[in-house]
């Protein structure tokens, strides 16, 4: 890694995507920044022509910034500071090899993603969505209180079962036994005996064994090409039948089309999704099973607070001012990692 001397003029810094307000001003202060203020996502050719001319790319989740890209990359341009925790959408490794560092904002967003991560586990187990629905489709045509309608599930006594103990899986652990869960979990090894007895967690060696016994499958491993599809058609047949399934991490590391089978024919209970396969996009199938109370669907809510936003705002710009001040970025992302 070279960065440049001090005294040099502002950096050419690229903004995919619009930042909150703080952020973006502390920028523009900071650095020669180019913000997209309308937000409209960059296309393939924006992206390109930006990354010809500038010393810094800040993109977000929602750009692929593939090998291809990195290749026609201007020399100047050094680092690529991503706006987000996960960096599946950039090609590390392609970087690395052409010199450029790339950095991430991890730790910031990881309570908030907990907290949605519970969230969706409320919204299935006791039908949040299709409560609310009852009331905002029908106005006035609720007829109250009864003992036997509406009826979902307990949440205390269950068991959760965590798939990836790291930072945020183990923020959901510390929830869930909170909530009187028993925690499960399958990760690479077992955690510190410390935190695992603090949390009464339970590590499985095989993901195939834990699937079998849980109520609540928690998805918090980061996407990777060891992960993808990890929740595979076969996988997925070992879940209980009234068990469900929460994902706040990436969509491809579930078989998003044997989910959906599995759903209707109910040999799952639900499931709570904040990520998809094909993000943007959504499977129709899954939307039909949302409107049948079998699914819960948000937009990749999982960090979206504004103080998380913010905080990841302020690690993007840390980031840049310790590469421009000649230091090691603190949130440098290794290649082949996986
Ligand atoms: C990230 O930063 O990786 C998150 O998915 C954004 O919510």
């Amino acid at each position: 890694m070279t960065a440049p001397a001090t005294g040099r003029k502002k950096p050419r810094v690229y903004l995919t995507r619009k930042l909150p307000d703080a952020v973006e001003t502390r920028m523009r202060e900071l650095f020669d920044a180019e913000l997209n203020i309308d937000d409209t996502p960059r296309t393939r050719a924006e992206l390109a022509a930006a990354m010809a001319e500038v010393d810094v790319l800040v993109p977000t989740v929602t750009d692929r910034i593939d090998a291809e890209l990195i290749e026609k990359a201007g020399p100047n341009l050094k680092l690529i500071a991503g706006f987000s925790n996960g960096t599946d959408h950039i090609d590390v490794d392609a970087a690395a090899k052409r010199g450029i560092t790339v950095t991430n904002t991890p730790n910031v967003l990881t309570e908030d993603t907990a907290d949605m991560t519970m969230a969706l586990i409320f919204a299935v187990m006791r039908r949040l969505v299709e409560g609310s629905q009852v009331l905002m489709d029908k106005p006035g045509q609720w007829e109250g209180w009864s003992p036997t309608w509406m009826l979902g599930r307990r949440i205390g006594g269950k068991r959760i079962g965590i798939i990836g103990m790291g930072r945020i899986g183990t923020a959901v652990a510390r929830r869930a036994k909170a909530f009187g869960l028993a925690v499960h979990y399958h990760n690479r090894g077992p955690i510190n005996p410390a935190t695992e007895a603090e949390l009464e967690a339970t590590h499985w060696d095989s993901l195939d064994q834990m699937l079998a016994r849980v109520d609540i499958v928690s998805v918090n491993c980061p996407s990777t090409p060891a992960t993808f599809h990890l929740l595979s058609a076969r996988r997925l047949a070992l879940m209980q039948p009234s068990s469900v399934i929460v994902n706040t991490a990436r969509g491809d590391v579930i078989d998003e089309a044997a989910l959906i089978q599995l759903l209707r024919d109910g040999k799952i209970a639900g499931a709570g999704l904040d990520v998809f396969q094909n993000e943007p996009a959504i499977n129709p199938k899954l939307l039909k099973l949302a409107k049948e109370g079998k699914a819960v669907l948000f937009p990749h809510m999982g960090s979206a607070t504004l103080e998380g936003r913010i905080d990841m705002g302020d690690k993007v710009i840390i980031n840049i001012r310790a590469y421009y001040d000649g230091h090691r970025p603190p949130n440098r992302v290794l290649p082949g990692r996986d």
